[in-house]
């Protein structure tokens, strides 16, 4: 391990950016930790804050052994600043400056829009946090209730990652910037978080599970593709956030598949598919489990922006934003490539591809969520039913770009505005879906113990058992 990527955790503030060697930043930054802790106790997840909760905690920023764990209470909890290594010697990799060295500092003609790059990643970390801040109360096992309070705590770290920028390169519109991350809050009517998908409420573990599979998975996608960034500073930033992300999706993942393989538990016992009858044993029926994930699919859609963009096309060219895994592409300048898109009329047209960059990463973000589903058909199939999970079409309940308000089905068919109002509680779930899916959010907490409508995991965290008893309350 190279001595930069140790932490320094006899500082106030845990951190590897040598934060004892930049008084000023040092003491702009203590100014600001008294807030956040103040906006966690306020806002973080209601009642759990002095319990122990078996956490991790970031200790290097290695790929091997980066993490301790231990019981924590959360307003404890060690949040800091990590950056990945530096790589030596990095070039752009992308754009017109392709080939130049990265930059330390914020180049002035990028200035504001690096800042709002920042402060919209920013925004949605502690969002994330408030939309699920009352779901501790219906855990369905302390596992669960762990895994939640992990993604929570590492949220508030990512925001601390996009403040250590602001404060360290962007001055006092900086400071300023970190202030009002911790004063819009998700949902709230005067000052909302800044994306919508950010201020959808969270009521729901079937809808935690939805958001960490493909919301969290936007943001691996956003992460990567600032990872990539010219501003170095930002790129190994998100380099290390992405590490902790993986976790995040891990959690969708199985948590999805496991109310999966409870239900297919339940369809055997009962010998049928009748939603009505697996609902009436307290799981959740296959097609209703399709609607969650159709409407927190296309809600984070939405994240990756309009089809033509001349803000994508600009960030790139200039070396603000790649591609996630610009690597990948042959070419990585894109001033005579050409994006055939679908147009609503059912035509196709070619469209400069540095304006078609996010429909890019939307194609690419869809291929990285047919992963689960592949997996949780195969487990449906080997239990012997025809029933398939399908990804919606990207057209589908659109709220921003070209497809924005139209009536498209899940399956991409443009229809009439009437016959959609009719069917969308086929689609999305419905009141009483969603009033049924909280009837079954009831607290289990003793260790071991798991609610009727979900699996137990397979393994537990970091080789304990399943059983362990990961959240002590008090
Ligand atoms: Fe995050
Ligand atoms: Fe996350």
């Amino acid at each position: 391990m190279s001595s930069v990527s140790s932490v320094n955790y006899s500082e106030k503030i845990p951190n590897n950016v040598n934060l004892a060697n930049d008084r000023t930043l040092q003491r702009a930054l203590e100014h600001w930790q008294p807030h956040f802790l103040q906006w966690w106790r306020d806002l973080g997840p209601t009642d759990f804050q002095s319990a122990d909760v078996y956490l991790r905690t970031a200790v290097s920023v290695d790929a091997q052994g980066w993490a301790q764990y231990g019981a924590v209470k959360m307003p404890d909890y060690r949040w800091g600043i990590f950056l990945a290594d530096a790589v030596p010697d990095r070039k752009i990799g992308f754009g017109d400056r392709m080939g130049e060295p990265v930059w330390e500092q914020v180049p002035g003609e990028y200035r504001s829009t690096l800042r709002r790059l920042i402060v919209t990643q920013g925004d949605t970390e502690p969002a994330s946090v408030e939309q699920q801040r009352l779901l501790g109360h219906t855990c369905p096992s302390l596992y669960d209730l762990r895994n939640l309070f992990q993604v929570n705590v590492e949220e508030g770290r990512h925001l601390w990652a996009m403040v250590y920028l602001l404060h360290a390169y962007f001055g006092r519109d900086g400071r300023e910037e970190a202030e009002e991350l911790l004063a819009r809050h998700s949902g709230d009517a005067d000052k909302p978080r800044i994306l919508t998908t950010f201020n959808e409420p969270i009521s729901d573990w079937l809808s935690f599970f939805c958001f960490t599979y493909f919301t969290d998975r936007d943001g691996k996608y956003q992460l990567k593709s600032l990872a990539e960034s010219a501003f170095d500073p930002l790129s190994r930033t998100c380099r290390f956030m992405l590490t902790e992300e993986a976790h995040h999706m891990f959690v969708g993942e199985t948590g999805i598949g496991r109310v999966v393989k409870r239900t297919l538990e339940v369809m055997k016992e009962l010998n049928t598919d009748d939603p009505a009858k697996i609902r009436a044993v307290g799981a959740v029926d296959l097609p209703t489990l399709q609607k969650y994930l159709n409407f927190w699919c296309s809600s984070s859609l939405d994240l990756f922006g309009s089809e033509i963009s001349s803000n994508s096309a600009a960030n790139f060219a200039n070396g603000l934003k790649g591609r996630p895994d610009e690597d990948q592409y042959q070419d990585h300048v894109l001033r005579s490539a050409v994006f055939h898109m679908e147009n609503p009329g059912g035509k196709f047209e070619d469209v400069p591809m540095l304006n078609a960059l996010n429909e890019v990463m939307r194609e690419s973000y869809l291929k990285d969520c047919e992963i689960g589903l592949k997996r949780w058909n195969r487990t449906i199939e080997r239990a012997g039913h025809a029933f398939r999970f399908t990804l919606p079409s990207p057209h589908f309940r659109r709220s921003i770009g070209v497809w924005a308000g139209l009536p498209v089905t899940p399956e991409g068919k443009l229809i009439s505005k009437e016959e959609y109002d009719e069917r969308r509680n086929e689609w999305i779930p419905s009141e009483a879906d969603r009033a049924f899916v909280r009837s079954l959010m009831q607290r289990v907490v003793e260790p071991g113990k798991i609610a009727a409508w979900i699996a137990p995991p397979e393994r537990g965290i970091n080789n304990l058992p399943v059983e362990y008893e990961y959240v002590k309350l008090h």
